[in-house]
């Protein structure tokens, strides 16, 4: 998407210098816009652990350049034989609840084959890696394509109001490589003329909607308010809200969707107020090999996420201290919404229920004979 006047992706390696791979630093937005430099995979893995990148699919493409990476390093140093399986490893352990991660590591590993030349394998994993980057950005694009009709059906029965959506953490372009998932068919909705508003919950704890959605949308010229994250029930009760999408970090076949902390009372309220509550998702956010929600692993962050907040004070970005300093906190990252509060989910191969039978049709290649 565009940064003022410039195009730009989240993650690309720079042309004029091979095995440099530039990402957009997102601990700085949206008070400074900062462009880092990676060249080794302890970079990648501190990138991902740290959230200079976030967001499920980028996480994933992120983990696949880190393999690409690591074969380069493994050139450059003289490395033994297994340096590219221990930092897959490495990389697998940053955060555990992406199944992006997991699902991108494996699949750029199982491009090797069994080549045993260096320089061939250097050339193939680059290649992957961008081949798997260009997927996710049409990927994305065509969710929201198919995540558009939504929003258009909603705005055809109540023309000429606009349509009030509302989202939670960040799943938009910052999430992925371009285009994001549950904020694609927003950027449709608004490119084709379609009249809308966003609600932004804030997403404590680490504001990843008050910083980065508010930003993009920002950006992009789309109206928005940002909201606490305990605003949601009331102005959904207000008619307020005609549509919540969020994202997903994993989705298990059954329907059950992990994202952002939060989340769930989210589609609690969106439930018992009859507000469609839709999951926007690329096929590699499926774990296919799970059968429920209570499968999946949830990631537990550093309490310091939740004690201290950052932002913009006398144009510096300063961390304050919220509550005494000797109680303690807990900073679960993700929870668990059930398939039954779920509308439906979007993915690139079209809609359909959060239910294991209608997840199985859409996609029968992958289910487990
Ligand atoms: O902890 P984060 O910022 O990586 O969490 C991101 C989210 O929960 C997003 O909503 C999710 O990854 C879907 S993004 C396309």
């Amino acid at each position: 998407m565009k940064v003022g006047k410039k195009y730009y992706r989240t993650i690309w390696e720079d042309e004029n210098n091979p095995g440099t791979i530039q990402i957009i630093d997102q601990r700085w937005l949206p008070h400074k816009f900062i462009i880092e430099n990676l060249t080794t995979v302890d970079g990648i893995v501190d990138s991902i652990r740290e959230m200079h990148v976030r967001g499920a699919p980028l996480i994933g493409i992120t983990a696949a350049y880190g393999v690409y990476l690591s074969k380069k390093e493994k050139k450059r140093n003289g490395l033994g034989i297994n340096f590219i399986f221990e930092s897959a490893d490495k990389l697998k352990s940053t955060r555990p609840t992406a199944k992006n991660l997991f699902w991108a590591i494996d699949e750029i590993l199982s491009s090797i084959n069994n080549n045993d030349n260096i320089d061939n394998i250097i050339q193939i994993l680059q290649t992957k890696t961008q081949d798997m980057a260009d997927k996710d950005v049409a990927d994305c694009r065509t969710i929201g394509e198919h995540g558009f009709k939504i929003i258009n059906d909603i705005s055809n029965s109540k023309s000429p109001e606009q349509v009030n959506i509302l989202t939670h953490c960040n799943a938009g372009w910052l999430a992925t490589v371009d285009y994001g998932t549950a904020l694609a068919p927003i950027y449709v909705a608004h490119e084709k003329g379609i009249k809308l508003h966003v609600w932004v919950d804030e997403t404590r704890p680490r504001n990843q909607g008050a910083k980065l959605t508010a930003w993009e949308l920002a950006e992009q010229g789309i109206p928005h308010t940002v909201i606490v994250d305990n605003a949601g029930g009331h102005i959904m009760q207000k008619g307020m809200v005609d549509l919540v999408i969020v994202g997903s970090d994993r989705t298990a076949p059954n329907g059950d969707v992990a994202n952002k902390i939060g989340t769930y009372l989210k589609a609690l309220s969106a439930y018992d107020n009859n507000i469609p509550f839709y999951v926007a998702l690329p096929s590699s956010t499926i774990d296919w090999e799970i059968e429920t929600g209570e499968d999946i692993p949830i990631e537990e962050r550093n309490p310091d996420e939740v004690i201290f907040v950052d932002g913009l004070y006398n144009n510096e970005v300063v961390s304050i201290l919220v509550p005494p300093e000797q109680s303690p906190a807990l900073n679960y990252a993700f929870d668990v919404t059930p398939a039954n509060l779920v509308t439906g989910l979007i993915t690139e191969r079209g809609i359909c229920k959060a239910t294991k039978e209608c997840i199985a049709e859409l996609f029968p290649d992958k289910i487990k004979k």
